[in-house]
């Protein structure tokens, strides 16, 4: 990076003394805000076009612009463009090159526009592309899920509550209620794209521009749906960065959940899977240990995001209209939350496929703990015992199953009959544990029927 003086700044024209050197390194933001050379590029070139399309400029200029502009892009792209602080952010950069490579023409380029407008711009293109990125990662980590819960739709393991062992449910329908989530967050992330995609370009500073922009032909090159309404919003409007990192927050709290089943299942005590070595670490000093490290990350990268959502927030609340300079502080959470959601789902949708379920394991889960419980009070209620007293009469089915450590279908026919005399030779097979997820074969139920049935929809919703 090199050095110059406030006086080769192109905004140095006013000034007397040149910026002191700290305050100079402190207030720029070109070391993370050069990610968005791309879009700053295409943003200039859209200008520049709009500009000689409304006679601003003249077609040789626009031309030569264009020309700077596509050698300066190869540049970048090619690691050879130096970038320096003193010119503070990734528009001046850009913009003081185009003027060395092509001189008078390249001075003109900013008529008509401000670096307010044009960072909000930069940024919406940006968050455009991501906002896409982050639908296509999700849609494959649900196709993974809808993949995984079709190969385990039959099988069956303990639903909890409380953490507690509540009623048999199987793996399909556990997988699918995880997929539910990432649907709910990808429609968030859809419908937040609409908001993202106005244009803040010919906002200028703050009032508009006194030149005969056509800011609706600007918006149609750069594919934007409209120009923004409202000048003062448009350079002062951050609220489709917050949204993202909500978007984002939430997304993760739903991967830190599932992280959390994936390594309790993952654990001795549970067993209910094997996550594969690819995705699993070891021990420097316990030989024996592979331990589930991705779900891990991302049950800890969560709190990172919520908390770039937080200092968003906070970042916003005090500012007056329109642009401050506070907002140069928008960029650094919002490109972390990316990267950071971007990998946990990629880690996420490498990972699921290749979850290996232990069937026996869950199973025998699903078999202790008097999971079926409350298929036996079912059962009472249609033979016409009230419900509340079937609730007690099975409640002490239980406690005699606890005291002499038995689960319900061990017990005896007779045992059954002195708690409630309902109770028939049928009992046993609301007992088992296919007869008690059969059971519940209504629209949203967890029998495999309808979890096949609710797979094909979920794939129809996907397409
Ligand atoms: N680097 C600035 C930002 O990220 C660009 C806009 C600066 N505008 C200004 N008037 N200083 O917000």
């Amino acid at each position: 990076m090199t050095d110059k003086t406030s006086h080769d700044k192109p905004w140095g024209g006013r000034f007397t003394e040149s910026t002191d050197a700290f305050v100079e390194a402190f207030t720029a933001s070109v070391s993370f805000d050069q990610r968005l050379y791309r879009y700053d590029i295409e943003g200039s070139r859209a200008h520049a076009r709009m500009l000689a399309h409304v006679g601003v400029l003249g077609n040789d200029e626009r031309d030569a612009i264009l020309d700077g502009l596509d050698r300066i892009e190869r540049q970048i792209e090619a690691g050879e463009f130096e970038w320096s602080v003193s010119l503070e952010d990734v528009h001046m950069n850009i913009e003081a090159r185009l003027t060395a490579l092509i001189g008078e023409a390249g001075k003109k380029l900013h008529t008509g526009r401000s670096r307010n407008d044009q960072v909000a711009t930069d940024l919406r293109l940006y968050l455009r592309d991501q906002i896409d990125a982050v639908c296509a990662e999700l849609r494959r980590l649900q196709t993974g899920l809808l993949d995984l819960a079709e190969r385990e739709a039959d099988t069956i393991m303990p639903g909890f509550t409380h953490l507690q062992v509540a009623m048999p449910v199987t793996f399909g329908h556990h997988m699918l209620a995880w997929f539910e989530n990432l649907q709910r967050d990808r429609d968030r992330f859809t419908d937040s794209r609409a908001r993202v995609n106005v244009m803040p370009l010919g906002a200028a500073a703050l009032a508009g521009t006194s030149f005969p922009i056509d800011r609706h032909y600007t918006a149609k090159l750069l594919g934007f749906d409209a120009p923004a309404e409202n000048s003062l919003d448009a350079v002062s409007d951050r609220d489709f960065v917050i949204e993202f990192c909500a978007n984002a927050a939430l997304t993760l709290t739903h991967l830190s959940r599932f992280s959390e089943e994936l390594i309790l299942w993952a654990s001795a005590q549970f067993d209910f899977i094997d996550l594969p070595d690819r995705f699993c670490t070891g021990s420097s000093i316990m030989p024996q240990k592979k331990n589930p490290d991705v779900p891990e990350l991302v049950r800890g990268k969560t709190g990172r995001v919520t908390g770039h959502l937080m200092s968003l927030l906070m970042l916003m609340k005090g500012q007056p209209l329109a642009y401050n300079k506070d907002n140069q502080e928008d960029k650094e959470p919002l490109f972390d939350s990316v990267d950071t959601l971007l990998g946990c789902l990629r880690a996420f949708a490498d990972m699921i496929p290749a979850v290996q379920v232990k069937a026996d394991n869950m199973r025998r889960a699903a078999a202790s703990g008097y999971s079926t419980a409350t298929d036996l009070a079912d059962y009472l209620v249609r033979k016409g015992v009230p419900f509340r007293d079937a609730h007690e009469i099975v409640g002490s089915a239980v406690r005699i199953g606890i005291d002499s450590g038995r689960d319900l279908t061990e017990m005896e026919l007779s045992e059954l009959q002195a708690l409630s005399p309902a109770i028939g030779e049928d009992v046993f097979e609301v007992l088992t544990l296919e007869g008690s997820v059969s059971a519940r074969k209504h629209f949203g139920g967890t029998a495999p029927q309808q979890v096949r049935a609710a797979i094909a929809r979920a794939r129809e919703r996907l397409a």
